[in-house]
């Protein structure tokens, strides 16, 4: 299938964008991108590819922008119920984590995902994910994390593989079995530390194994944060899960400077997430690593709070950015990365071409993922967006409603665009 004619063609070619770099678009104007067998045959000009190839099958994209599907490295994606009471509280004054120390907060998603079956959990994360592929997303990491005891942590896996293989988009899944201290384990987070790394994590290696035997392991992930990991258990866990050949993840830096992310850069996670409060040592020492630093623009928004990852420190430390949403249900339900692109441009001062850039090749990166997705090159899976719109930064300039007319997933054509008025 020949897409062409598009008004500006965007490829990222060229890997992961460091610091400055970052924004480096490829942009084709009239441009064309071959598919082929679920890949990217060729990219160029429409003139020259309609010449090359004159009786392929063809997708008119005149007007619109091609770009590769947005990657969303960071998403909570699978709970039980929801916490609008929570939302209605913090809008009325209180904190969040405060909320958490009452026994709220993810404790309060923690008891109604552990009451619920695998068949509500998937029928409760479906239309989620639904939204996120409407919306452009073609690859979501998801985490466990609502669980926090071993039986339920195992369920959400298997609801996880369950929705990756119903699903055209592609999961990315992240074991998050230290999201917070389990209720039991209240008094006593060193005796729920110990229990992660030994008796939860030598048990999923060897449930993967036989769960998901073709697929590479999960990332393991901490949230090292006041109320939750400190520095010290957050080491013990993800040195115990690198040690079992898991990759890894942190959650950094989202309200206090524990020292998560230089941890990270230690241990060379995959990427450590959050990053508002960090200070200019952990930047630096990002800055000077593989491990990529990503922002979630929408959890200061949903909480209503001030303070956004500082981006421009983030680049000017060589730092490789990404954006994604954090969806989950109590500081940030939103499946798009749209959404994450505008709040990025306003508030952590990108420009459109940057935030397009941490929200492609660079998220891609951060799931380690950047050799097969991300881009528009020869080679790569076919996994790109035609948007409804004639110029790229009409991306972050609108938010509220949905650029995305068509998404193609491993060359799959799924319409998203209304068209016009129909009734039934
Ligand atoms: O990334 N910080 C920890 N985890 C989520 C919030 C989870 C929740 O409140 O349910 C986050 O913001
Ligand atoms: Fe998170």
């Amino acid at each position: 299938m020949l897409i062409h004619s598009a008004s500006q063609l965007l490829t990222l070619a060229g890997g992961p964008q460091r610091g400055r770099a970052l924004g480096t678009l490829g942009v084709i104007e009239k441009g064309a991108v071959l598919i082929r067998d679920e890949k990217i045959v060729q990219v160029g000009p429409t003139a020259e590819l309609k010449a090359s190839y004159p009786d392929e099958p063809s997708l008119d994209a005149t007007g619109c922008v091609v770009m590769p599907g947005f990657v969303d490295p960071h998403t909570h994606l699978i709970w039980g119920g929801d916490r609008a009471n929570e939302f209605e509280m913090k809008m009325a004054g209180a904190r969040y984590l405060d909320i958490l120390a009452s026994g709220g907060g993810i404790i309060s998603t923690v008891r109604a995902t552990r009451t619920a079956s695998i068949e509500s959990l998937i029928a409760q994360t479906r239309p989620r994910l639904i939204r996120m592929f409407a919306h452009g997303t073609t690859t979501a990491e998801a985490k466990t994390g609502y669980g926090l005891q071993t039986a339920t942590e195992l369920r959400l896996l298997k609801a996880l593989l369950a929705l990756d293989d119903e699903s055209p988009l592609d999961i990315a899944i992240t074991f998050l079995g230290a999201h917070a201290i389990a209720p039991e384990f209240k008094d006593d987070p060193q005796g729920y530390t110990d229990l992660v790394c030994e008796t939860m994590l030598p048990m999923l290696k060897e449930w993967w194994g036989t769960h998901a035997p073709k697929l590479t392991l999960p990332f393991v992930d901490v949230f090292c944060e006041s109320q939750a990991f400190d520095l010290k258990q957050s080491r013990q866990i993800l040195t115990k899960a690198g040690s079992l050949g898991f990759p890894l993840k942190i959650h950094a830096d989202e309200f206090d400077n524990l020292g998560g992310a230089s941890l990270a850069v230690e241990l060379g996670a995959a990427s450590a997430d959050h990053l508002v409060k960090t200070s200019d040592a952990d930047m630096a020492a990002l800055g000077k690593s593989d491990t990529v630093a990503v922002a979630l623009p929408c959890t200061p928004f949903g909480l209503a709070e001030k303070d956004y990852t500082p981006a421009h420190k983030l680049i000017e430390a060589d730092a490789i950015l990404a954006l994604a949403t954090d969806c989950n249900p109590g500081t940030s339900w939103n499946e798009s990365m749209q959404f994450s692109i505008a709040l990025a441009c306003r508030y952590m001062g990108l420009t459109p071409a940057q935030a397009i850039a941490a929200s492609t090749i660079n998220s891609a990166h951060a799931i380690r993922r950047s050799d097969t997705i991300g881009s528009l090159e020869a080679g790569k899976q076919a996994d790109l967006l035609i948007l409804s719109v004639p110029d790229y930064r009409h991306l972050g300039y609108r938010y509220g409603t949905n650029l995305v007319k068509q998404v193609i997933k491993h060359g799959r054509v799924y319409s998203v665009d209304v068209g016009y008025y129909r009734s039934a």
